[in-house]
């Protein structure tokens, strides 16, 4: 179908979503496709072909960008939106979207870090945002299949009762509704089951939001631009494929902010997590939403748990999404585990707490930015008067984006916004020193990439369709050998701040180990803080 709305012309397609790249960019970021970009069409618009000059210049077309450019146009504002892929094309076409105040990190860690009163502040501001998308699909009407529904969050096999117990104690002070119940619903085992039960949690497809949001930007104005890559941004705007976009104020929604100057890669930190989905007979299991409390042996700072929800997928059958297994990125094989066992351990999980699950139809991977506090980063980029980010999802990015959103667009309108001083991007949290030290330590740890020998020796050891590091002296090659059976070499040295890359087998990207920018197989730059693709070299 093809849409022309207030003279600006969109695109809404099926493609062969089953492939990662089409002729026109990157469909998603990475090699595996969720069910989401799967059962959805894709969304384009126009490329930039004139310099622009407007208000409000937004930088991705995820979750964060749409729904701040939604909200300055409804106030009066004009926007343009640039997305160098498609519509959802980064970590929101590869999300599970539970909306759920339930955060990640438990109450109880927060209450210790930022105190009572700004605890409650987080949990009202994430309940708030569950509201304001159910506001924004009702009032749009947005089919997305977005349900209220309740949230249940049990013991991890190495974690203690007394913990469920604090957390009902934290939760209940900071104002959310919730209860400890002795039966657990929809899991195997689940009557002798505790877990604390978070009541009026949501879930939506994510896909179709964003085609709702999409099509009420362009009807109210607003300017998109896909396959448009926004580089050189400054207080005047932006670089767009080359032509100057000025703006009076700029929002940088990428995801990791690519505008890096002052150092929020210093604050956050990327992991990967996995999903897999099956699916399961309609009314086998009630709609809801469940987590383990994590792994508390774990020797990462943010501690991998599972996560699992169902969707609708068709007339007999839902799909059981379930994701966990968590690993910082480019360091997937630190632990031993490679990224198939990651999968297969995730099913292994999901099996014995959902056994009527049958074959697997999808399985894909996706970036976190963890916070070293826990809390997003949303709101005027440290140092800047009119340059604004949305990061640090914590797991928990469609209601944080959505908290940023909010928080930017009362930021451009004037309005003090009670949750922009929680938010704010240039906050010191001193309490998370320790997790700060242990962090810094692993990202020092990965320059010792440097000096390592790679493992591949010969690029004649190399198949098709597959990359790796190669040692040539002193210097480190990325290599990718083509489908057809040429070889692509780029240098292995992240441009950010000169990290060795590693091969990421599963997503067949190359992905730093630092402070997780990724690189698609022909170098091009998938998720920040690297603004540009890695070098390109010629080899024998
Ligand atoms: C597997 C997985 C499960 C998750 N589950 C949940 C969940 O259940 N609940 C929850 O709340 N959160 C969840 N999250 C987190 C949530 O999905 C993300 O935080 C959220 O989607 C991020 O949205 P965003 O708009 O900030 O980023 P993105 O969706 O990544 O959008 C950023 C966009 O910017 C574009 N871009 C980047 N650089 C440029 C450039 N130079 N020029 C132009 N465009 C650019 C990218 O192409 C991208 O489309 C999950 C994430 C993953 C990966
Ligand atoms: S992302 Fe910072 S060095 Fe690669």
């Amino acid at each position: 179908m093809k849409g022309s709305l207030v003279g600006f012309k969109y695109k809404i397609f099926t493609m062969d979503n089953s492939k990662s790249k089409s002729n026109e960019g990157s469909v998603t970021s990475g090699d595996n496709v969720s069910f989401w970009i799967d059962a959805t069409p894709s969304i384009s618009c126009e490329k930039p072909n004139q310099d622009i000059n407007t208000e409000v210049l937004i930088i991705g077309g995820g979750i964060a960008g749409l729904t701040t450019a939604y909200k300055l146009l409804k106030a009066g504002k004009k926007v343009v939106l640039v997305e160098d892929g498609y519509i959802g094309s980064g970590e929101t076409g590869r999300t599970t979207a539970h909306l759920t105040c339930a955060l990640d990190d438990r109450y109880y860690f927060l209450e210790s870090i930022f105190g009572e009163v700004s605890t409650a502040l987080a949990a009202q501001s994430h309940s708030e945002a569950i509201d304001e998308i159910e506001k924004i699909v009702s009032t749009l009407n947005i089919d997305c299949s977005f349900k209220r529904v309740d949230g249940y969050l049990f013991l991890h096999e190495s974690d203690k009762q007394e913990n469920l117990d604090k957390e009902l104690e934290a939760t209940q002070k900071a104002g959310l509704s919730t209860a400890i119940v002795d039966e657990t619903p929809g899991i195997k085992g689940g009557k002798t089951i505790r877990s604390l039960v978070f009541r009026n949690q949501a879930q939506f497809h994510i896909l179709k939001y964003l085609k709702g949001l999409t099509e009420a930007i362009i009807s109210l104005g607003g300017i998109i631009y896909t396959g448009a890559r926004a580089g050189e941004i400054n207080k005047e705007g932006a670089k767009v494929n080359g032509y100057t976009f000025s703006a009076k104020h700029i929002i940088v929604a990428t995801n990791s902010p690519i505008n890096d100057t002052l150092k929020m890669h210093t604050k956050q930190y990327a992991y990967r997590t996995y999903v897999i989905a099956g699916k399961i007979k309609k009314g086998q299991l009630p709609y809801s939403l469940w987590w383990d409390t994590g792994d508390q042996d774990s020797k990462l700072v943010s501690q991998p748990y599972h996560y699992v929800r169902l969707e609708s997928f068709d007339d007999n059958y839902d799909l059981l999404i379930a994701g966990g297994e968590d690993h910082k990125t480019g360091q997937a094989d630190q632990d031993g585990i490679s990224q198939s066992t990651r999968y297969d351990k995730l099913e292994s999980w999901t099996r014995n707490y959902f056994p009527a699950m049958e074959d697997i139809s999808y399985r894909w991977s996706g970036q976190i930015m963890e916070p070293v506090d826990s809390l997003g980063f949303m709101g005027k980029n440290p140092g800047d008067d009119n340059i604004y980010i949305i990061t640090g999802d914590s797991g928990n990015g469609m209601t944080h984006t959505t908290i940023g959103a909010m928080i930017i667009s009362d930021s451009i309108l004037g309005i003090k916004n009670k949750w922009e001083d929680l938010y704010s991007p240039s906050r010191i949290t001193l309490k998370t020193a320790g997790d700060f030290i242990k962090e810094a330590g692993n990202m020092a740890s990965q320059y010792f990439d440097w000096l390592s020998a790679s493992d591949l020796k010969n690029t004649a050891d190399l198949p098709s369709g597959e990359g790796d590091i190669l040692s040539s002296g002193l210097k480190k090659i990325a290599v990718y050998r083509n489908w057809d059976n040429t070889l692509t070499a780029f240098s292995a040295v992240c441009p950010h701040l000169g990290c060795i890359v590693q091969w990421n087998k599963d997503e067949k990207t190359f992905d730093c180990p630092c402070h997780g920018s990724r690189f698609a197989a022909d170098g091009i730059v998938i998720n920040g803080p690297s603004e540009i693709d890695l070098h390109k070299i010629h080899i024998k």
